[in-house]
């Protein structure tokens, strides 16, 4: 039986579901977290689904071990390959992915005849996972997706506004041009770092681009609500980071993501 006290866990493939942390944090400031990034077998959006499933098979057991109220997989990859994985291993503790919150967001405007346009890793786009919970959702709908697998390595090297960043979201966003998108729909946690860019090469407008982080942080919200788990307190709640690798990096790159500094402790066994 969960209680409100119990923290939330959110986990990622490594650094970039801080953009999901920094959002659950900003809409739920007093609520404890748990952060768990796979640093050492980061990235997980080239790898086999069975892999990625054991990965979060392994971070979903150590959740629980922690005795979290909620589990949020901030990482795209892993809801794409892994989500009924992990709600099996969660047992009666809720589980959030920001597949099924991205997709329900880039349909909450009910453009008429909608395009949504998906980005995401190659391991996200191929598995189809956004394109089936969109048309779970509605059928009247065209969508264009693109795998932006360049994408990770230049958010984490810090190229931003770069040149090199431009150039390759100018060929990787060709695939939406003249195509009239609706939405687009950040599908990788490290995207958000660059939706001015986005925005700026591929024509889009700040609305027409769906960020998960912002939306699986109001889900949580709403089923905290809903539960009667809400955290009770007004102070900042902890948040506590566990790391697969040695944490030098994950703290060196943490602040681009969480737009504040942290600690973190290393995961010495999963089991
Ligand atoms: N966190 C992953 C995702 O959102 C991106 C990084 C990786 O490939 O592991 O898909």
């Amino acid at each position: 039986m969960s209680t409100a006290k119990q923290a939330i866990g959110i986990f990622d493939s490594g650094i970039g579901g801080l953009t999901v942390a920094k959002a659950v944090r900003a809409l739920l400031p007093g609520e404890p977290i748990i952060y768990v990034g796979d640093t050492a077998r980061v990235p997980y959006g080239i790898k086999s689904e069975e892999t990625v499933q054991r990965y979060a098979a392994e971070i979903t057991k150590f959740l629980r071990r922690q005795d979290v109220k909620m589990i949020i997989i901030a990482c795209n990859t892993v809801s794409a390959a892994a989500l009924s994985v992990v709600q099996e291993q969660a047992g009666s503790v809720p589980v959030l992915d920001v597949i099924s919150s991205g997709a329900e967001a880039a349909l909450a405007h009910n453009d008429p005849a909608a395009h949504i346009g998906i980005i995401g890793t190659l391991a996200t786009v191929h598995s189809k996972a956004y394109q089936r919970a969109l048309l779970n959702l509605r059928q009247d709908i065209s969508i264009t997706a693109e795998a932006c697998p360049l994408l990770v390595p230049l958010a984490e090297e810090g190229w931003i506004d770069h040149p090199v960043t431009r150039q390759t979201l100018r060929i990787y966003l060709e695939s939406f041009r003249n195509k009239s998108i609706d939405r687009l729909i950040l599908g990788c946690t490290h995207y958000p770092l660059f939706k001015s860019v986005i925005r700026e090469v591929g024509g889009f407008q700040e609305d027409q681009l769906i960020d998960s982080a912002e939306v699986i942080a109001r889900h949580a919200r709403r089923l905290l609500t809903e539960r009667n788990l809400l955290h009770p307190s007004d102070q900042p709640g902890d948040f506590t980071c566990y790391v697969s690798d040695r944490p030098q990096r994950f703290m060196e790159l943490a602040e681009r993501f969480l737009g504040d500094s942290v600690e973190a402790d290393v995961i010495r066994e999963w089991e």
